[in-house]
């Protein structure tokens, strides 16, 4: 169930350049209250979520994260054909097949890429991130490009206000380079992954494909679109992400005094306050950008991370604790040197 990642100590690997792209039209609380029944105060009081980003109808998921990569590869100074790794995370493929590694490989003329999709829901960002680093680890790859992207807004039953006031669009990116310093400054310490797939049934989207493909008597009933308990995935979350944060921290050798920021997955703000609390980390060191974008599942980090580096939150030499949680259940964590 619970799996460390084995190749966990300091590696000469690390994140040299970060990227992020959130579409253009923005829904606030007021908007949804005019589709559901809701409020911007109980939606403001129960999530910590103000608005969030819609892509446009000609956006696709590879659309998102080619333009989060593409700021990447600028911060990184890396070109295209320097490109020998393309994994996105996401729950929001454009296609069935080819994967949208592939449209984005296509979008960016990365010719030299091998390219694939990883499915672990919010928490798919650090598993492809792990994925990553063992391809530049082993010296398979040299440079790596890694993405968060979703168009979550054509997974959303728009009628239910459960579960239609919490996603949202949008993409981050991070270029990965194997470095010939020991001690590269944006080096992973430790990663930490798991799942349970006896909690399948908590959050999902049942129908569209092979189990539930959609037909004309169950249309109706919207099959494809996100089913959440969330009272449930809530309690889940909360002790996953909090256990994972500790086993990537003991692995890091480091403490929750050693953390600068906590750049967590942005479903709730109530669960990275709670989160924050059982860690004993002050509230200030943590990121939060939930109330501008809402949760943008595998995107969530990326975009996160790269925000915090470009607006000054966080900076070289820094300690990061990384954590995220999703459907399947899955969860991961790691701890950073930035
Ligand atoms: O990203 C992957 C992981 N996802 C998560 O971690 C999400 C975890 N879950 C949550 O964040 C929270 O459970 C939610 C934000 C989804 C819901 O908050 P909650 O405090 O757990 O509310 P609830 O589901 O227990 O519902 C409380 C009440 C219900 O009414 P009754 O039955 O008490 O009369 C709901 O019908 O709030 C009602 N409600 C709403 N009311 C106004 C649910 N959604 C809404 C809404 N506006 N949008």
């Amino acid at each position: 169930m619970q799996s460390n990642d084995p190749s966990s100590a300091p590696c000469p690997c690390s994140i040299i350049g970060t990227g992020s792209y959130l579409p253009e039209r923005i829904m606030t609380n007021e908007d949804m209250s005019k589709i559901v029944d809701t409020s911007d105060e109980w939606i403001t009081s129960r999530t910590g979520i103000k608005e969030r980003r819609i892509a446009g109808p000609e956006q696709a998921t590879s659309d998102l994260a080619t333009n989060a990569a593409l700021k990447a590869m600028e911060a990184a100074g890396v070109t295209a054909a320097d490109i020998e790794l393309i994994i996105v995370a996401t729950v929001t493929p454009d296609m069935f097949f080819p994967s949208t590694a592939c449209f984005v490989q296509k979008k960016l003329g990365a010719t030299n890429a091998v390219c694939f999709d990883i499915s672990a829901a919010c928490s798919g960002f650090l598993y492809a991130m792990t994925v990553a680093r063992q391809f530049l680890n082993s010296g398979s790859r040299k440079t790596a490009l890694v993405i968060g992207a979703e168009k979550l807004s054509s997974l959303i039953n728009w009628t239910d206000r459960n579960t239609c006031v919490l996603f949202g669009d949008g993409a981050g990116a991070v270029v990965m380079q194997r470095s010939d310093e020991p001690n590269p400054p944006g080096r992973v310490l430790s990663a930490v992954m798991g799942s349970d797939g006896s909690l399948t049934d908590l959050l999902k989207v049942p129908g569209g494909a092979s189990a539930c493909p959609i037909t004309a008597d169950n249309v109706g009933l919207r099959p494809n679109t996100i089913h959440m308990e969330g009272r449930e995935t809530f309690k889940h979350a909360v002790t996953r992400m909090c256990q994972a944060s500790e086993q990537a921290l003991a692995i890091a050798g480091k403490t929750a005094a050693d953390i600068d920021m906590v750049i967590p997955h942005q479903a709730n703000a109530r669960i990275i306050s709670v989160i924050a609390d059982r860690l004993g980390v002050p509230e200030e060191k943590t990121f939060i950008n939930l109330h501008k974008y809402g949760n943008t599942s595998a995107a969530t980090i990326p975009v996160a991370l790269d925000e915090a580096h470009r607006s000054g939150r966080i900076k070289r030499g820094d300690v990061l604790l990384l954590v995220a949680f999703g459907g399947g259940f899955t969860w991961a964590s790691s701890v950073m040197v930035w």
